[in-house]
């Protein structure tokens, strides 16, 4: 996720084009850059962290001029450095995106074959060159040159295209990522979300996907990817600079509930072969047989993530795991050599127990791989092996989709592990990944239905107390619905194991305490649906969270929350969703600072 924005006016193009990169730092904040034409050339500023950098290297190197595109970026593809800045410019084209360009190591090697030089590891350099040859191989303009090189691009994406050759008009295309045309007197806009073009203009046509659009000074003009001309008439935006930043959502938090879909979607993208029933791994090459036991560390939300993933590892590839807390794994002097490959989740990759276990663990021989959002940032760079997801900033203090996009890096290196160790079958493999890509859609479907959580949260949001329950994988799910609960709402929360309940908790069961059960279909289903009954016999509160189509459960719940159904192993992904909603709209509803809770910090970097 990253933020672009362009100008094309009469105005200097650098003082706008830096006021919206300001607004849009919240999607990325790891590099920045420009290009700006004047007389002839456009000129590239760009450097590697937070936006204040790239404008003070502009005071020593002014980019002055009227056209022009900004970006600031969440690294994906190549770490952060001056070099994968965006603008990505390839003789007279400059190119700025946002997405993933799917089939990029193809197109690489086959723009290398036919002479083409890289200067940068990122995916969207590869757009410039194909942008840049459709010109040399005759498209009539540049909306023609984008036209075509769009056609050879796979993925999610949000491109704007300048040309030195045709300094009056940016092209701009969209799939998947957002993109939003701002319209001015005698002066246009592009950018990624209308937070970045609010201080200039209210007046937007917000683009659709398989749309491109040529902007010039005094005309915008959308088409299909066919060339085919489409009408719009423009919106004007009522939101407050404020509401705009958050989506119109009122909160981060929620708004990052309901990026969720297409959080996984990035990052499944380039990682599930269908053809070959199999996960590609970014390259990394593990040397599974060499190790003959995994050990998750992690913390909080990622130590959740962590739990669920013994369960994927263990089910589908058959290698014994062990899940730990970081902070203890560092200072029990744990059991851990060359046989054993330790996973560190981290969602900011910074957090300080998580990176001192991992010291542990490389000190006594094991290889690590890290699970992190954030490219390059600490905990990768310690670990032998990274993999990240790709749920873009995340600004919510309360994890929501750093969480369900780390289960989905999880799943991808469990089938990828199974089909190794040969514990998974082509056939299952395949059930699996068609479940996988078939989650995004799935989570729409609960996201959209966040009414019926915000009337339960109503419900029971006056209660002191709540218990959560759930057996095997979704003994961790009912241990992040409560985590998720006391941090936002400062409500006592507990998860537990079902069947622990009757060893100690059931004493907690009265009338005034909501329990809310995960009780999705599958081998543990009866045994839940005793426990429940041991819940209701005591008077306590049931809210169960099911799958579609249960007709049963609502005889043993005085509420029902139904989410699609999908692979075992993947229910963990999809229950978790109706919690996070209910923590959101309990804790909003008491009135607390939802995405900054009290005593929390984002990043943990000390003990
Ligand atoms: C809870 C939450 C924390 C983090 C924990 C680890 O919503 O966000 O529990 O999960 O501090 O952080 P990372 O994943 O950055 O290592």
């Amino acid at each position: 996720m990253c933020g672009i924005i362009g100008y094309i006016g009469s105005r200097q193009a650098t003082p706008i084009l830096i006021g919206g990169l300001r607004k849009l730092e919240y999607r990325g904040y790891d590099s920045a850059g420009v290009s700006v034409y004047s007389e002839g050339t456009s000129r590239v500023v760009r450097c590697r962290g937070k936006l204040a950098n790239l404008e003070e290297k502009l005071t020593r190197e002014p980019a002055a001029g009227t056209i022009g595109i900004g970006h600031t970026r969440w690294a994906t593809h190549g770490r952060p450095s001056d070099e994968n800045s965006h603008p990505h410019k390839v003789g007279p084209i400059s190119v700025i995106h946002n997405g993933i360009i799917e089939n990029h190591l193809a197109l690489r090697q086959e723009l290398q074959a036919s002479g083409s030089h890289f200067a940068s590891e990122t995916d969207t350099e590869i757009f410039a060159h194909l942008v840049a040859a459709q010109l040399v191989q005759g498209a009539e303009n540049l909306t023609a040159a984008v036209r075509r090189a769009l056609q050879k691009v796979r993925g999610s994406y949000a491109f704007v295209v300048m040309s030195d050759k045709e300094p009056g008009t940016l092209v701009a295309a969209k799939n998947s990522s957002p993109l939003v045309v701002g319209l001015g007197e005698g002066e246009n806009y592009v950018a990624s979300d209308v937070t970045a073009i609010l201080a200039e203009t209210r007046k937007v046509i917000f683009i659709d996907e398989g749309e491109l659009v040529t902007v010039t000074r005094e005309a915008v003009v959308i088409t299909d990817f066919e060339g085919k001309v489409k009408q719009r008439e423009p919106k004007i935006i009522t939101w407050s600079a404020v509401q705009a930043e958050k989506g119109g959502f009122k909160h981060f938090m929620l708004k990052e509930i309901h990026e969720q879909p297409r959080a996984v979607a990035d990052t499944l993208v380039g990682r599930v072969d269908l053809e070959n029933d199999d996960v590609l791994l970014d390259g990394i090459e593990l040397d599974v047989k060499k190790f003959k036991r995994i050990i998750f560390v992690a913390c909080g939300t990622s130590y959740h993530a962590s739990m669920v993933g013994e369960f994927m590892i263990e089910a589908l590839a058959r290698i014994p795991v062990e899940v730990d807390l970081a902070s203890e794994f560092r200072y029990r002097d744990p059991i851990v050599g060359p046989g054993d490959l330790v996973i560190a989740v981290s969602q900011s990759g910074e957090t300080l127990d998580t990176m001192e276990a991992i010291r542990e663990a490389k000190r006594k021989g094991a290889s690590v791989l890290a699970i992190s959002n954030v490219v390059e940032s600490s905990i990768p760079r310690l670990a032998d092996y990274s993999f990240y997801t790709h749920a873009g900033p995340e600004i919510g203090v309360a994890s929501t989709k750093a969480f369900t996009t780390q289960l989905v890096a999880i799943a991808l290196l469990a089938v990828h592990l199974g089909r190794r160790t040969g514990a998974l079958s082509k056939e299952r493999a395949r059930v699996l990944l068609s479940e996988l890509v078939q989650l995004p859609q799935k989570m729409t479907d609960i996201v959209d239905g966040a009414a019926q959580l915000q009337v339960l949260a109503r419900r029971y949001g006056k209660a002191h107390g709540f218990l959560f329950l759930g057996r095997s994988s979704q003994y961790p799910i009912a241990l992040e619905g409560a985590l998720k609960l006391k941090e936002i709402s400062y409500i006592h929360a507990e998860g537990y194991a079902a069947g622990e309940m009757k060893h100690g908790p059931i004493a907690l069961i009265d009338e005034h305490l909501p329990v809310v059960v995960l009780v999705p279909k599958g081998p543990h289903y009866e045994k839940i649906v005793s426990n429940l009954a041991e819940v209701r016999a005591r008077q306590g509160k049931v809210l169960a969270i099911a799958t579609k189509g249960d007709n049963d459960i609502g005889s043993h719940a005085d509420d029902v929350v139904l989410v699609p159904d999908t692979a075992l192993e993947l229910q963990p992904i999809l229950t978790v969703l109706p919690l996070q909603l209910l923590s959101y709209y309990v804790a909003d509803g008491k009135g607390t600072d939802v995405d900054q809770p009290r005593n929390l910090a984002k990043s943990v970097t000390v003990e």
